[in-house]
């Protein structure tokens, strides 16, 4: 696992957007996985600039998405459909027929879900994984509890995470009980894991996943089992960290030399 330490938030998400550029401009129809919150705002918007300036073609990625509300309509202010429109694919060329968001709203969620990991799989599945991690040390929706081998499906939303998240809706009432979300199995798929934390209230879930016990009771956790992971996050993330890291991926093409 690379653990990277930056001074900031920008930092953070400029060498995350730099990261799934390269994948971009590698692979140009690589599957991208996506997440919502806070955390990644930064670097799609460095993505979107990325694209305005230096040409980034998305007109061939292919995204899925890891979570979405039950019951919020797609065009909710705080929909994980308009989120990611509002965010990111409304400013860049990605084609919609290529955007994968689970659907909170189907009449039958559980084939929904079963639906979502199947069209994954007729994509050959996630080439890297951008994630957040709950201040609970949950992984997407995959909450305290949630088996290390789970897939697509729906979940009930713990009391920490409705409280986490009261802050985007006007009160805590608002926010869903419930959400789909691709599994803990399902994200350790991916080829690539990239988890990006910023600020202390994660500092105890960054420690947990980083350096505790692989356990269900922190989903994160289990990115320690996945062969390809780097995680970077801000001082105040890293607060409870005892191991020693790096401001910078700890291979770089000129270190040959
Ligand atoms: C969102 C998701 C969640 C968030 C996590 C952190 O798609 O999967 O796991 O990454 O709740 O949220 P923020 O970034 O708002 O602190």
């Amino acid at each position: 696992m690379e653990v990277i330490i930056k001074e900031d938030y920008e930092e953070i998400s400029r060498l995350a957007a730099g990261i799934i550029a390269g994948m971009v401009r590698r692979s140009p129809r690589a599957v991208l996985g996506l997440a919502t919150g806070g955390t990644p705002v930064g670097c799609y918007r460095e993505l979107v600039r990325m694209h305005r300036e230096e040409d980034l073609d998305f007109s061939q990625i292919v995204t899925f998405n890891l979570d979405e509300y039950v019951g919020l309509p797609e065009d909710h202010e705080q929909s994980y459909h308009r989120f990611m429109w509002d965010n990111l694919f409304s400013h860049i060329n990605v084609a919609a027929a290529n955007v994968h968001i689970p659907d909170g709203n189907a009449g039958d969620l559980h084939e929904a879900c079963n639906d979502y990991e199947m069209e994954l799989d007729e994509h050959g599945g996630v080439d890297i994984q951008l994630l957040g991690i709950g201040s609970n040390g949950h992984l997407a929706f995959n909450e305290p509890g949630s088996s290390l081998g789970s897939r697509t499906r729906i979940k009930t939303l713990t009391e920490r995470t409705r409280q986490d998240n009261s802050r985007f809706f006007s009160t805590l009432d608002e926010v869903p009980k419930y959400c789909v979300t691709m599994g803990v199995g399902t994200i350790m798929e991916s080829g690539k894991l990239l988890l990006l934390a910023n600020g202390g209230n994660k500092a105890e879930a960054i420690a947990a996943a980083v350096e505790g016990p692989i356990t269900a009771s922190v989903p994160a956790s289990a990115i320690q089992f996945h062969p390809d992971v780097t995680v970077i996050m801000d001082r105040a993330a890293a607060s409870k960290l005892t191991r020693e890291y790096h401001s910078q991926p700890h291979f770089l093409e000129g270190d040959k030399e």
